[in-house]
């Protein structure tokens, strides 16, 4: 086989490149490296035969495939740090509000004052939804799991808001992040006044986004009723956590369904629901009852065992990205704190608190990298403020819809983006000829 060099697209002045060469040939190829990364179709010039189809990269469960470029949300998993359009989640918690951070997650800067006025007023004017939905909900069972309900919820939005489906059109695509953000928080608080079999309360547009959604859920005519001002900061802190986490799983599906331009309404319920799952968004739910199985100090080392010997996994405990402490999980430990200050502790911390030490100690989960990551803590906050546990991810669902919705705009407006198609690598039968029904029982099993 001719020795040959290739070079693709190869920049004379620059040393980013790499250079791999093909064993089964001989030929070498210089591939450009543009921030720490390499195209995938570039492999495909890597061929034995001509007409054959060229290289590819087997990547299961994508942990090593950049699918986006995105100037959203920063992650350095080993160091810890989260940072939304480059300012640190830290900050954010301590000093903004999630409807502030949804604009900055969206638009790529922080607000000016009538820029957030607006934005808040036209989300908060966006808090009813249409009385089809609210019968509509009435229709599912008094047990069904929110998530089920919030999944179809937002999935029938589709059908009452037909003109959503123009996403070429950014006024269009506005009005639906808009009504999103602004509607999510009702179907969330009338599914749950279901459930608990009271009527709903209507959406109070003069209050603020989790002021509104406590009053919606815990309303009852009474006269001197107020929203705990601290319960509602909790929430708040709890929500603008949980805002984005660039491609994690759900954030991912947006993108993959929003990528063959359906409306956001169905792209949006797609991604509730990759976030139900234990393993996403209902880790926090899984946590609490988790800790709840525990129930006291002593059983700890038993239940770190069985995790050990594979017949569980230690819920809220690592991260495909991080390999270190999630920032989010620090913050929501000392928020918890906070309110516990206020609302009385809750007896579960003690449990959890031990849980980490014990965890952080042990070489399993060291050498595993395994650390408490933002659901750990988050369902001990969501507890104290009263919900019940299956509620705990649509908790997680309303926030993040802030994410998804970023994520989406970005990838439409990404002239670099087409409709998503991964590849695979086949691995069944050869080429076979069909073989009547009558014949089949000689056929080898
Ligand atoms: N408890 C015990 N062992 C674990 C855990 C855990 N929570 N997580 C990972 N491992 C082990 C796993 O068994 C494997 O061990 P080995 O190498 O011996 O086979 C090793 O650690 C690597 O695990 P992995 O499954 O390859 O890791 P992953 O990156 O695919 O999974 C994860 C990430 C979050 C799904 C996983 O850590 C997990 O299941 N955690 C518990 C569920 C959870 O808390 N999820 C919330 C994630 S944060 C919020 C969000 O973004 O949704």
């Amino acid at each position: 086989m001719a020795e040959k060099n290739q070079s693709i697209e190869k920049s004379p002045a620059s040393n980013d490149t790499l250079t791999v060469t093909d064993n089964r040939t001989g030929r070498s190829y210089e591939v450009p490296i543009e921030r720490d990364t390499i195209r995938a179709l570039d492999l495909r010039k890597i061929k034995v035969q001509p007409d054959d189809f060229g290289m590819m990269t087997y990547d299961p469960a994508y942990a090593n495939t950049a699918s986006c470029r995105s100037a959203i949300t920063y992650i350095d998993g080993d160091k810890g740090i989260l940072r939304h359009r480059g300012y640190p989640i830290e900050q954010l918690a301590e000093r903004s509000s999630f409807l502030e951070v949804a604009f900055l997650l969206i638009h790529g800067h922080l607000p000016r004052k009538d820029e957030l006025e607006f934005w808040t007023n036209r989300i908060m004017r966006h808090t009813y939804i249409h009385e089809n939905l609210a019968q509509m909900i009435a229709t599912f069972r008094y047990d069904a799991h929110p998530m089920g309900t919030l999944v179809s919820s937002i999935a029938a939005m589709s059908t009452l808001h037909s003109e959503s489906r123009y996403i070429e059109d950014p006024a269009v695509r506005q009005k639906q992040i808009w009504r999103i953000l602004g509607k999510l928080p009702t179907l969330a608080a009338f599914a749950y006044r279901l459930r608990i079999g009271r009527p709903h309360n209507y959406p109070d547009s003069s209050r603020g986004y989790t002021d509104n959604f406590l009053y919606m859920l815990d309303y009852m005519n009474q006269r001197d009723y107020e929203v705990s001002p601290v319960a509602a900061r909790a929430l708040d802190v709890l929500f603008l956590l949980h805002a984005d986490h660039e491609q994690n799983c759900s954030t991912t599906t947006m993108r993959v369904v929003g990528s063959s331009r359906g409306d956001p309404y169905v792209a949006l319920a797609a991604a509730a629901a990759a976030l139900y799952g234990p393993l996403h968004g209902g880790a926090n739910e899984a946590v609490l009852r988790m800790l709840n199985k525990i129930g006291s100090e002593s059983e700890i080392p038993g239940y770190i065992e069985r995790v050990k010997r594979g017949e569980m996994r230690l819920m809220g405990f690592g991260h495909r990205i991080y390999r270190s402490y999630d920032p989010r999980a620090a913050i929501i430990k000392q928020a918890a704190y906070d309110l516990f200050e206020v609302t009385g502790s809750n007896p579960l911390i003690d449990i959890a608190l031990e849980l980490e030490r014990i965890a952080l100690e042990d070489d399993f989960f060291v050498s595993r990298q395994l650390y408490p990551n933002v659901d750990f803590y988050s369902g001990l906050i969501m507890q104290a403020l009263r919900f019940p546990t299956d509620m705990f991810p649509v908790l997680f669902a309303i926030p993040r819809s802030a994410g998804w919705l970023a994520h989406w705009l970005e990838m439409i407006e990404d002239p670099e983006q087409k409709i998503a198609r991964p590849r695979q690598v086949y691995i069944g039968a050869d080429k076979r000829d069909y073989v009547p029904v009558e014949a089949r029982s000689q056929m080898p099993r």
